[in-house]
């Protein structure tokens, strides 16, 4: 029987980990936030806040909504307050060591029915299911960036994750009012492994000195039509997640073709990681974003 999901707990309060309790909360699931750092726990909730505040002023939700599903919102200051939460899903940084020290020590305070499921952009969901005591209950919930406005979550079945889990991840994105696609486990799924690569080569155009940033921007939003240019994107959605899900990539597909842009490589040592550190391909500390290069 697929287990029915009431309770669920986060793990990593940052972008992606504030968007995915809001959007639990929000569908009337209680929800508990950890994170390695108890500032971030703060800041996420007040993120939180913020977010359901503009939805609130934009009509798409209600402010009693909005006042019921903060309230089911708590505060993880320790993992062992996840203990009886039917699901947790880990959203901390793209890095696997990081992401298997937290499932083992998972295992050791959840039930041994509750499920697992990471949001890791790139990394096999196989290997990180067998750092657990529970391969078959370990799935793959990768949600999209900005979570309360991104329609799409990709599920991604290890090769244990049984019948029961996958059902259980399908009823739950879908009272997310999600629609999901299905991905085989490989390196960085569907999304990313058409989605990066691109970023990637747009990083390659700057650095080959094809174009600047404002020219490399403007040319894929006016020329492609996209709703963004893809140093504006690598800028949201991380540096740093970016250059891992390309090593993810370079390294699980063994082609030159993923190899990580070198100034890609110099703006993550720079530690200018886009949006979430202020610069990035663009400075953001000023009135409106100005190009880095
Ligand atoms: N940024 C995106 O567009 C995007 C989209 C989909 C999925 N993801 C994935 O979501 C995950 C999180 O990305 P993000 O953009 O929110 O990153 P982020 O840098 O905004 O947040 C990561 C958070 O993880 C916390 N953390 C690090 N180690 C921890 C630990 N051991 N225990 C608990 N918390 C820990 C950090 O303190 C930080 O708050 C990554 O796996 C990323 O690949 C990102």
């Amino acid at each position: 029987m697929p287990l029915e999901i009431k309770k669920v707990g986060v793990i990593g309060a940052g972008q992606m980990g504030n968007g995915i309790a809001h959007v639990c909360a929000l569908a009337g699931y209680d929800v508990f936030i950890h994170d390695a750092d108890p500032d971030r726990i703060r800041s996420g909730l007040a993120t939180i806040n913020g977010n359901m505040a503009k939805q609130v002023s934009k009509g798409t939700v209600t402010e009693e909504a909005r006042q019921v599903a903060l309230a089911r919102i708590g505060m993880a200051e320790r993992t062992e307050d996840l203990a009886d939460c039917d699901l947790v899903i880990e959203s901390a940084t793209e890095k696997e060591e990081v992401k298997r020290k937290i499932f083992t020590g998972l295992c050791q305070v959840l039930r041994p029915d509750a499920l697992l499921a990471s949001n890791t952009s790139s990394i096999s969901i196989t290997r990180l299911a067998a750092a657990t005591d529970r391969p078959e209950r370990f799935i793959g919930i990768h949600f999209m960036n900005p979570v309360p406005l991104m329609e799409l979550v990709e599920l991604v079945r290890g090769i244990a994750t049984d019948d029961d889990t996958f059902e259980s991840s399908k009823q739950f994105v879908t009272r997310l009012h999600k629609t999901y696609a299905v991905a085989e486990d490989f390196p960085a799924f569907i999304v990313n492994r058409i989605l990066l690569p691109m970023i990637n080569e747009a990083i390659y155009t700057l650095y080959e000195g094809v174009g600047s940033v404002d020219s490399i921007d403007r040319a894929m939003k006016l020329g492609a039509n996209h709703p963004m240019g893809p140093l504006q994107l690598a800028d949201f959605i991380g540096l740093d997640t970016c250059l891992a899900v390309m090593q993810v990539l370079h390294e699980g597909l063994a082609d030159s073709k993923y190899r990580p842009c070198p100034l890609l490589v110099k703006y993550v040592e720079a530690g200018w990681l886009g949006r979430k550190t202020q610069r990035g391909f663009y400075d953001y500390r000023g009135e409106k974003p100005v190009p880095t290069r």
